[in-house]
């Protein structure tokens, strides 16, 4: 089965992320779309089903490591692990390092008519 290529841009109003196949399509308001790979490089949670914060950075859902949808890095490592949800300095700072190397898969997203298009 392939990919979709194609979402309507009415189900994609700014700030929010959507599924995608294997991706997470996300509008970070004025008509700026991204499409990076769903697996958090953490634990792996969906990041369709993440948020997209003040800067830009789409959040994942479980520990909210940050990552530059414009590169797939991870700029800010997870606030925990497992069921815990809370302060892990050192974890945190190595998982980080490791989601710099490792970064989510990027396809370039644009608006094109009523859909948005990932090439
Ligand atoms: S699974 Fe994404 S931060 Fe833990």
């Amino acid at each position: 089965m392939s990919e979709p290529d194609r979402l309507p841009a009415a189900e994609l109003p700014p700030g929010t992320v959507r599924r995608a196949g294997d991706w997470a399509v996300g509008n970070r308001g004025e008509d700026r779309y991204f499409a990076v790979s769903r697996r958090c490089r953490h634990q792996l949670a969906d990041l369709a089903e993440g948020s997209i914060d003040a800067d830009g950075c789409l959040v994942c859902p479980w520990h909210q490591s940050r990552y530059d949808v414009r590169t797939g890095e991870m700029v800010e490592g997870p606030k925990g692990f497992l069921g815990y949800h809370g302060p892990t300095p050192l974890y945190t700072q190595l998982v980080q390092v490791l989601g710099r190397i490792a970064r989510l898969r990027v396809r370039r997203a644009t608006r094109e008519g009523t859909d948005v298009v990932l090439e």
